[in-house]
């Protein structure tokens, strides 16, 4: 109905009130779980999973996030939630030298957690490090560096001494990884730290160390006697992918619901109470520069009479039975009863929220399958 109005109004000529727009626009965004129009400054590439779970969910067969036991599970990642995000790093290049790594590139690591609600649950945090050496443009590297080893800190506090100070961090993880010719990868469940991370002054990120080494000496990375290859101040660096993909469950959008059935609605023109076609066009709205997918969705809305007698279709109940009733009898002091939706069915939406972070996630009550009278 909210969302009916909001849209009436925005197509409503000239005269409508521009503050009542503003109001019913920020209560839609409020229940889209937006405290604000996000306005992202750059469109990133939506990671492929997350799409691959937006068309499943968009599909003929309506799976949606969700398995048909448990309305809020995320199946691709086995934990409940109906908010999938993708969260951008936006730490820095530190330095290509650290204190107790020479020739070491050591990178800052930092993912904004209070993007997150408070009323969100934490399911899952998992870091994903993608390391690409693109060394076909400097043929001096073919035979060079063709591993990374990789340390991983989770960073205590910050202080004057730096990040990368060994009293200030804990070593998480220390592993090497093959670079060439495929892309190396890494994935790390973060979900404690990540909870840690949502409480306000407690984030200081993680600190990387990666150092490359030649595949044909494979203690090279440690080989204290010096044999380690440095990088030098013109050495072509592995570029970098890190995300944290998060998984969160808002329980204020997730009750147990029957999935939408495949809804017939009759053209035939009718006064009766029923659904009645409305499709929504996100570009209409002026929002098709943050929501990425669907670019609308067929919402539906109710309307019609409940007359009197009032037949079984209109699914009403006794309350409403007898209202209609009493209206019949004395239509100026009774009015008919409502036609409101009594049952909706969810739609997921992939958006860009105001850190440029690519989000799915899941809605319920979006779709007005069945009206009848209240
Ligand atoms: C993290 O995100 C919140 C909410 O969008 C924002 O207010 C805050 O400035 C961000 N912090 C950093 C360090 O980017
Ligand atoms: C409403 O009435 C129709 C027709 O009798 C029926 O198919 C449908 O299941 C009813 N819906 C509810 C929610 O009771």
């Amino acid at each position: 109905m909210l969302l009916v109005l909001f849209i009436l109004s925005m197509s409503a000529t000239g005269s409508s009130n521009v503050e009542e727009i503003k109001t019913q626009e920020r209560l839609f965004l409020n229940s889209l779980g937006l405290s604000v129009r996000p306005r992202p400054s750059e469109h990133r590439q939506v990671p492929s999973v997350l799409w691959r779970m937006f068309q499943r969910s968009s599909g003929k067969d309506n799976e949606f996030l969700l398995t048909e036991n448990d309305p809020c599970v995320v199946s691709e990642y086995g934990v409940r939630g109906n908010i999938v995000r993708f969260v951008q790093d936006q730490g820095r290049v530190v330095s290509r030298w650290s204190d107790g790594c020479p020739g070491c590139l050591e990178k800052h690591v930092f993912f904004n957690m209070s993007i997150l609600q408070p009323v969100e649950q934490l399911s899952l945090a998992q870091l994903e490090l993608k390391f690409h050496w693109d060394i076909s443009g400097s043929p001096r590297f073919l035979l060079g560096p063709k591993a990374l080893s990789v340390s991983l800190y989770h960073v205590l506090r910050s202080t004057l001494k730096g990040a990368n100070h060994q009293a200030n961090r804990i070593l998480l993880l220390s592993q090497s990884i093959r670079l060439h010719p495929q892309p190396g990868w890494l994935k790390l469940d973060l979900t404690a730290l990540a909870e840690i991370w949502r409480q306000p002054g407690r984030n200081y990120g993680l600190v990387l160390e990666l150092q490359p080494y030649t595949l044909d000496l494979p203690d090279a990375a440690h080989d204290q006697a010096g044999n380690a290859l440095p990088l030098g101040p013109d050495a072509t660096l592995p570029e970098l992918q890190a995300s944290l993909v998060s998984v969160s469950l808002n329980p204020l959008q997730c009750h147990s619901r029957r999935k939408r059935s495949a809804v017939y609605l009759p053209v035939t023109p009718s006064t009766v109470c029923r659904p009645r076609r409305l499709y929504i066009d996100f570009r209409d709205v002026g929002w098709q520069d943050w929501i990425i997918a669907p670019q609308g969705y067929l919402a539906n809305y109710c309307h019609g009479e409940c007359p009197f007698p009032l037949s079984e279709s209109l699914n009403g109940t006794n309350h409403a039975i007898l209202q209609t009733l009493v209206h019949s009898l004395e239509p100026h002091s009774t009015p008919q009863p409502c036609c409101v939706p009594i049952r909706l069915s969810p739609v997921s939406m992939l958006y860009y929220d105001n850190n440029d972070n690519v989000v799915l996630r899941h809605y319920q009550d979006m779709v007005v399958d069945e009206c009848g009278c209240r």
